[in-house]
């Protein structure tokens, strides 16, 4: 594994990061927990150090698996975890309530749950979907920072004008959470936004969906069905005609992945890791053998002729 300092934090992350939303159990189909706790130990003799996890992951039930499989091994890793998210009953939906006494309750749940002293990272989870203003939210974040609950706080899914309110408001701000990925690039817009030309970016950023929802793994040959349980039937990148505007891509990475003996997922991953001003990625995993997988993505960064080879294939393709 090879770690990454996130600028300006002490945080030092590997590289991948464990994404622990499937693992909350809802919303990803079938889900097993004893192979959700093996995946989490997968990660760690794999040398990952990060965990990130969220309160509306299974409604707290992916926090407390982290728990049961970390021990008290919690407190030496980084659990990056999210703030904001109000629900309507375990069905109901899902909405962003940034006023800062939500944002101090929320992180005191979470504090609670995943049984710490102090969050290594806390995020919001996505912008305000009320009327509070980014300063009131930013300042509930660092009375958190300032009380010891958390170290550092980032922000996920903001774009590029209320990301630069908040670097100016907040500079301390440690990250951003954002989709990325060789089929999904809105990022790259964002990133010329808040950095000159060839400017290294002063905040960390923490990229996701790198393996698209699994579509990058090669693993559906054909178009698949998901059951309603399961986000992906709602998908279009599952739909056509998303799905075959995928296929050639998928083809490339299965055809090169089949010539270095590393799996498809691992090259996705790799590919999110080698773009200027990502830190590190998340990536979701259910099961052991797809940790195994998606770390392999460390052995295959610097071959530059792979990427040379799948560069043309990559610049083809966006849903
Ligand atoms: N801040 C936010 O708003 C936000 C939003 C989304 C995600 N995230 C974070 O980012 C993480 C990653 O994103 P994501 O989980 O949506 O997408 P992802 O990493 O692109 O895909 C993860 C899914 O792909 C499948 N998979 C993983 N490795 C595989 C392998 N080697 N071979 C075959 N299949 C494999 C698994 O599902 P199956 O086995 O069911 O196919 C897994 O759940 C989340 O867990 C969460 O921590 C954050």
């Amino acid at each position: 594994m090879k770690y990454r300092t996130l600028p300006g934090t002490d945080l030092q992350l590997s590289a991948i990061g464990m994404g622990c939303w499937a693992i909350g159990g809802k919303w990803w189909g079938k889900v097993d927990d004893r192979q959700s706790l093996a995946a989490i130990h997968a990660a760690l003799d794999h040398g990952i150090n990060w965990f990130d996890t969220a309160p509306l992951y299974g409604h707290g039930h992916a926090d407390e698996l982290l728990v049961e499989a970390l021990g008290n091994r919690r407190h030496d890793v980084i659990i990056a975890t999210k703030v904001g998210v109000r629900w309507r009953g375990l069905e109901g939906h899902a909405y962003s309530d940034l006023t800062p006494d939500h944002i101090i309750e929320d992180c005191e749940a979470s504090l609670r749950r995943l049984r710490l002293d102090t969050i290594p990272l806390l995020q919001v989870h996505w912008p305000c979907e009320r009327d509070t203003p980014l300063e009131a939210t930013l300042e509930a974040l660092m009375a958190l920072r300032d009380g010891g609950k958390i170290r550092h706080f980032g922000l996920c899914n903001y774009g590029s004008q209320p990301l630069l309110q908040a670097l100016a408001y907040a500079p301390e701000l440690a990250s951003l959470q954002t989709p990325y990925s060789m089929l999904r690039r809105e990022f790259e817009y964002a990133l010329r936004q808040v950095t000159a030309p060839d400017e290294v970016p002063r905040l960390g950023v923490l990229v996701y969906e790198t393996l698209c929802r699994g579509l990058l793994t090669g693993k559906f040959p054909s178009l698949p069905r998901f059951p309603e349980s399961d986000l992906r039937h709602r998908d279009d990148r599952f739909r056509e005609p998303g799905f075959s505007r995928s296929k050639p891509l998928v083809d490339a990475l299965r055809v090169v992945g089949n010539k270095l003996n590393v799996p498809p997922a691992a090259l996705a991953a790799a590919w999110a890791l080698r773009q200027p001003g990502v830190s590190v990625a998340i990536v979701g995993a259910k099961r052991p053998e797809q940790i195994a997988d998606n770390v392999q993505a460390l052995d295959v960064l610097f071959r530059e002729k792979v990427w040379k080879a799948l560069a043309p294939h990559i610049a083809r393709v966006r849903l």
